[in-house]
């Protein structure tokens, strides 16, 4: 299968190395910049155009790549889905819940495959920690805690500073804990947020949701582009019986069991290795879907409610109030 590779930045780079790496074959790169697709598709001896929307209609390509700023993801989706390519999208899945569903309307219409890169689902730390809430290690949950932080990200053009274009640290990058939140403890009913936006002097946006789940679980999401350096992920998941907390500055995992006065505490340490990167397991995923083998765990839908979410917690910090879901 070929691909193309529409937004040649950041992911772009990543998302046509893992392509490449699952037996695809890169053949087009599509960029606002001509400069910036012709530098990734010298890598592939692929094509390079500033015309994304004819690279998308290029007969000789099956597979459309979506790797642009999160504004263009719908209009790129569509235009795929009315060529009849097999569509991977980034997330955020769109900037508007309506974008989302333009865009799994077409896909439907087209009956082309669609799926939205939601690469939480792919870590295999999120995934030990699913398999220990549903092993019951920890009984019931309660209170959840997920915390994603790292620098101000700059992007093409200073994109991700321009909050309009962006969505800012709450759409961008909470969104992956989001997705996870609903993936693993079901739909939310309501959710209050408070964000700090800042621009000048320095960009800074550190935002707090908390969110109410349908089943009663209170889970707080934090996203803080405010980091002076680095990259981290935390999470704490509280039930009635321990508790499994995740620090990605020393993995592996750790659950500690909630024990009867008197017992020794016992400790649980799954083993952690990481043989495949996550991003390359979505690929292999994806890929089985359009063979026909596997179902992704990721649909559509799941991004277009992951995107509600957020634009709702968004839409809270805004207001000071809290919005229903
Ligand atoms: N899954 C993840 O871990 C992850 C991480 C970072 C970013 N993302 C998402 O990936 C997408 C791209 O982010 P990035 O960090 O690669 O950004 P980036 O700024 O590094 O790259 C975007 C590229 O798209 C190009 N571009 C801009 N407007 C365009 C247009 N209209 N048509 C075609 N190309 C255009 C830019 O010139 C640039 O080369 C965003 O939606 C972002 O939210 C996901």
């Amino acid at each position: 299968m070929r691909v193309a590779i529409i937004g040649c930045g950041t992911m772009g780079h990543l998302h046509a190395s893992m392509a490449a790496s699952c037996g695809l074959r890169i053949i087009a790169c599509g960029d606002k910049y001509k400069h910036s697709a012709k530098v990734l598709a010298e890598q592939y001896s692929a094509a390079a155009s500033d015309d994304s929307m004819a690279v998308i209609a290029d007969p000789e390509v099956d597979i459309v790549a979506i790797c642009s700023p999160t504004p263009t993801h719908a209009g790129y989706a569509i235009a795929a889905a009315e060529a009849g390519k097999s569509i991977f999208c980034e997330k955020p899945f769109a900037r508007t819940v309506q974008q989302c569903r333009d865009a799994m309307s077409a896909a439907r219409k087209a009956k082309v495959k669609l799926f939205v890169a939601h690469v939480v689902r792919y870590f295999q730390e999120f995934e030990a920690m699913r398999a220990q809430l549903a092993a019951g290690k920890v009984g019931k949950p309660g209170f959840v805690k997920l915390y994603r932080g790292g620098l101000f990200p700059m992007g093409a053009d200073g994109w991700f500073r321009d909050y309009e274009e962006s969505g800012g640290v709450t759409l961008d990058s909470m969104i992956h804990d989001i997705d996870w939140l609903r993936y693993t403890f079901g739909d939310a009913e309501r959710v209050f947020c408070q964000a700090l936006r800042r621009s000048e002097p320095e960009a800074i946006d550190y935002s707090t949701a908390t969110f109410r789940m349908k089943s009663g679980v209170i889970a707080k999401v934090i996203g803080t582009w405010a980091q002076p350096g680095g990259f981290r992920v935390e999470t704490e998941i509280c039930g009635d019986k321990g508790m499994i907390q995740f620090n990605s500055d020393e993995t592996p995992i750790f659950t500690m069991k909630r024990t009867a006065p008197g017992e020794t505490p016992s400790t649980i340490v799954p083993a952690s290795p990481v043989p495949k990167s996550p991003y390359q397991l979505e690929w292999e995923e994806f890929i089985a879907w359009v063979r026909g083998t596997r179902q992704p765990r990721v649909t559509a839908r799941d991004a277009t409610e992951a995107v509600r979410m957020a634009l709702a917690a968004l839409e809270s910090a805004e207001t000071g109030k809290p919005v229903k879901l």
